[in-house]
C-alpha cells in the first residue's frame, strides 16, 4: 500500500482498569500496525487519577494539546475511590470531559450488538437479544454536563443547595442528529429520537430540530420517544431499534442499559467524533462505555473486549480500514465461540480466564483469520 503521512495516536490508559484493557487493547494494535497502510506513531501519557497524582490536575494542557495534534486518542478510563471526595472539578471525570470539549467531540457512537455466542450471558431472554444490532449517537459536548449556571452552595436560610442546567441551542442538537441521520442511512434507515419532550424546554426545542432536519433525510424513517419509555423499551423489546439519537445524560443512561443487553458492560466499545463539513471524523476518541471498575481493578480478570473493539472503531473511522475492523470483530467471535470467557460473561458451570488470555485467543483468531481469510466462524 502507498505510503502516507503517520497515523499519530495518542494512547491514555487511566485509572482502576483502564492501563489493564488498553495494555490488552495495545497487542491488538501492533498486531494491526504493518498492514493499515501507515505508519504508526504512538505515544502514551497521563489523564484522571493517575494525572491527579502526578500533575495535580485531571489532564494536563500539554496533554489537550497532544490529543488536539493526534488523529486519534485511545482511551481506558478514568476515576475511583481515591478521588471521589473531590470537587467536581478537580475529579478524575473532568479528565475525559475536558477533552470531549476541547476537541469538539460532539457525537458519541456506542453500538450494542448481541454476540451469539453470548446470548446466554444477557440478563434478558435469548430470544429477546439473538440478534440485536442496534447503534446509540449520544450528544456529548452540551446539555447538563456542561450547562451554566451550575455549583452548589446554601440559599438565604442557610439551606444547602444545588444546581446543574440542562441547555443546548439548536446547531448543537442539529449537528449531532445531521451524525444520526448520516449513520441511519447507511444502516437500516431507521431513527429513534429520544428526549422528555412532555416535561422539558430543551425536550421541545430538540424534537422541534431533529423533526426539522428530517425533511433532509426522506429515506429515513424518524420516530420520537420519551426517554422513560424508550428504557422500557430497550428491555422490553430491544430489537426495536435501529439507531438512537439522545441528548448527554439520556445517551449515557441508555447505552449502559444497552450494555447489559449485550451481556457486559465489557463488551461495548465507542467512538467519540467530530466530523467535517463533509461528515468525514476530523478529530476522535476510542474508548469503552464502561469506567475504571475499582471492584476488579488489578486482578487481572477485567474484560478486554470493549477496549479492543474501540481499536476496531478506529479500524473503521480514523483508518478507513472497514474490513481490518470486521476481521477484528470476527476474531472476537472466535475467541468467544472457543469458550474463553472473563468473569462478567460466564455462566455459572463456564471456566473463568484472564483478561490477557482472552486476549491471547483474539489474537491467535486474528493470525489463523490472516491465514485463511474464509475463515471457521460458526453461523
Ligand atoms: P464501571 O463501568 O466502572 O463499573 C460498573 C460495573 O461493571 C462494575 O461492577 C464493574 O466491575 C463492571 N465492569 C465495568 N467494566 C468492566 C470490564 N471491562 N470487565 C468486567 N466488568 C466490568 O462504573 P462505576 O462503578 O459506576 O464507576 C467506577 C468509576 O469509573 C467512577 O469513578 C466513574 O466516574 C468512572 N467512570 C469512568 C468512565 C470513563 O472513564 N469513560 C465511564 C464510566 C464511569
Ligand atoms: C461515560 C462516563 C462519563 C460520562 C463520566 C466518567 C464522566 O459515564 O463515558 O459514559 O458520564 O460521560
Ligand atoms: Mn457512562
Amino acid at each position: 500500500m502507498a505510503a502516507s503521512a503517520e497515523f499519530r495516536l495518542l494512547v491514555l490508559p487511566g485509572d482502576g482498569i483502564g492501563p489493564e484493557i488498553v495494555e490488552h487493547a495495545m497487542r491488538v494494535v501492533d498486531w494491526f500496525a504493518d498492514s493499515v497502510g501507515r505508519a504508526l506513531h504512538i505515544e502514551q501519557d497521563l489523564v484522571g487519577g493517575a494525572s491527579l497524582d502526578s500533575h495535580g490536575v485531571p489532564i494536563t494542557d500539554k496533554v489537550v494539546q497532544k490529543a488536539l495534534e493526534a488523529d486519534a486518542v485511545l482511551f481506558g478510563s478514568v476515576g475511583g475511590p481515591a478521588w471521589d471526595s473531590l470537587p467536581r472539578a478537580d475529579r478524575p471525570e473532568m479528565g475525559i470531559l475536558r477533552l470531549r470539549k476541547e476537541l469538539d467531540l460532539y457525537a458519541n457512537l456506542r453500538p450494542a450488538v448481541s454476540f451469539r455466542e453470548l446470548v446466554g450471558a444477557s440478563a434478558l431472554r435469548p430470544e429477546l437479544v439473538d440478534g440485536i444490532d442496534l447503534m446509540i449517537v449520544r450528544e456529548t459536548t452540551g446539555g447538563v454536563y456542561f450547562g451554566e449556571p451550575r455549583g452548589q452552595g446554601t440559599d438565604a436560610n442557610g439551606k444547602r443547595r444545588a444546581v446543574d442546567t440542562q441547555v443546548y441551542d439548536e446547531s448543537e442538537i442539529a449537528r449531532v442528529c445531521h451524525a444520526a441521520f448520516e449513520i441511519a442511512r447507511r444502516r437500516e434507515k431507521r431513527l429513534c429520537s429520544v428526549d422528555k419532550a412532555n416535561v422539558m424546554e430543551t425536550g421541545q426545542l430538540w424534537r422541534a430540530v431533529v423533526s426539522e432536519i428530517a425533511r433532509e433525510y426522506a429515506d429515513v424513517e424518524l420516530t420520537h420517544m420519551y426517554a422513560d419509555n424508550c428504557a422500557m423499551q430497550l428491555l422490553r423489546a430491544p430489537k426495536q431499534f435501529d439507531v438512537i439519537v439522545a441528548d448527554n445524560l439520556f445517551g449515557d443512561i441508555l447505552s449502559d442499559e444497552a450494555a447489559a443487553l449485550s451481556g457486559s458492560l465489557g463488551l461495548l466499545p465507542s467512538a467519540t467524533l467530530h466530523y467535517a463539513a463533509d461528515q468525514r471524523p476530523l478529530r476522535a476518541l476510542y474508548e469503552p462505555i464502561h469506567g475504571s471498575a475499582p471492584d476488579i481493578a488489578g486482578k487481572g480478570i477485567a474484560n478486554p473486549i470493549a477496549s479492543i473493539l474501540s481499536f476496531g472503531l478506529c479500524l473503521e473511522y480514523s483508518l478507513n480500514a472497514p474490513e481490518a475492523a470486521a476481521q477484528l470483530t470476527q476474531a472476537v467471535r472466535l475467541a468467544l465461540a472457543r469458550g474463553l470467557r472473563t468473569p462478567d460473561i460466564a455462566g455459572e458451570a463456564e471456566e473463568v480466564v484472564s483478561g490477557a488470555a482472552l486476549t491471547d485467543a483474539i489474537l491467535e483468531g486474528l493470525d489463523e483469520l490472516a491465514a485463511e481469510p474464509a475463515g471457521a466462524l460458526p453461523a
